[in-house]
């Protein structure tokens, strides 16, 4: 596993687990396999209703908690005081003492306020690192006015046909960095069918889907591919052990489409 540091100084892994849809046992049972093959960084929220899910998984492991990394994300809540009882239900959710790092999850109309209840919490070290997810490049100027803690991290859709290159180099000149969420476009558009990727592919003895891993990890951007098959999560995780040359970034770079591939986004 590579680690990349953030803004406050704390290491987190480049590569973790999605876990959206990874509900009830069966979401469990992936969760376990994760934390065996060696997955440290998971990527839960309020929304996808399985922080307890995570949370008893994570107490079973074994694994020390300093060698785990959770991120969660908030819902939209309406004031100061519900944004705190919301962070009190996901610690308690997840039976944790500490986050190590919470995620506003959209850029709500609420935002700011949620943020300063969030950067309270930061400050008495319950949540170790914050940050958000949603805010493309308006969005992440405007709010960064107002913070005295920059987010650590911002977590968007990037893939190859959306690559998020403009939000990247600016976010860069503030500390904050990039994490990509559906970096298989979540299974559509047939990514591992494209011609480009699968000729990059060949030249490798690597798949598709671990060509993209790699790609995005050099750039910079920590990835959290979500599956549900034990195979899958070994080969997603086998993605240390090479590296693409540059004339092969380029080539993977100029598949930017620069557009969303979900029609909820708002970029
Ligand atoms: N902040 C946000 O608003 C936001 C939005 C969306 C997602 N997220 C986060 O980002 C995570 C990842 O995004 P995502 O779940 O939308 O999708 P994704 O990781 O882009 O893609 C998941 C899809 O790819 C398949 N897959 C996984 N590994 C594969 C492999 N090696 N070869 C071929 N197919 C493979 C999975 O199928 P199988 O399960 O059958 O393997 C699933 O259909 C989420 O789980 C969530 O944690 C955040």
């Amino acid at each position: 596993m590579e680690f990349i540091k953030l803004n406050n100084g704390i290491e987190m892994p480049l590569l973790g687990l999605g876990t959206y849809t990874l509900t009830g046992k069966d979401g469990q049972r992936v969760m376990s396999d994760a934390i065996e093959i060696g997955y440290r960084l998971f990527d839960s929220a309020q929304m996808y209703r399985n922080e307890a899910e995570l949370g008893d998984v994570v107490r079973g492991s074994g694994v020390k908690r300093k060698e785990l990394f959770i991120e969660t994300k908030l819902l939209d809540c309406a004031n100061e005081s519900k944004t705190k009882k919301s962070i009190e239900s996901s610690l308690k959710a997840l039976k944790v003492d500490y986050i190590d790092l919470l995620l506003l999850h959209n850029n709500y109309p609420n935002a700011k306020a949620m943020y300063r209840v969030m950067e309270d919490f930061y400050k008495q070290g319950i949540l170790k690192a914050i940050g958000i997810s949603n805010f493309g490049v308006s969005a992440y100027s405007d709010f960064i006015k107002s913070v005295e803690v920059i987010p650590a991290i911002n977590q968007c859709e990037t893939h190859l046909l959306f690559q998020q290159v403009k939000l990247q180099k600016l976010m860069q000149k503030y500390g904050t960095i990039l994490q990509s969420w559906s970096l298989f476009v979540g299974g559509r558009d047939n990514i591992f069918e494209n011609k480009t990727l699968q000729n990059i592919t060949k030249k490798y003895s690597k798949t598709p889907a671990q060509m993209i891993l790699r790609y995005l990890i050099q750039r910079g951007i920590i990835v959290i591919p979500k599956t549900s098959k034990i195979n899958r999560l070994k080969e997603n995780i086998s993605v240390f052990d090479f590296s693409l040359n540059g004339e092969d970034m380029a080539v993977l770079l100029a598949l930017d489409t620069n557009k969303s591939q979900f029609s909820w986004t708002n970029y």
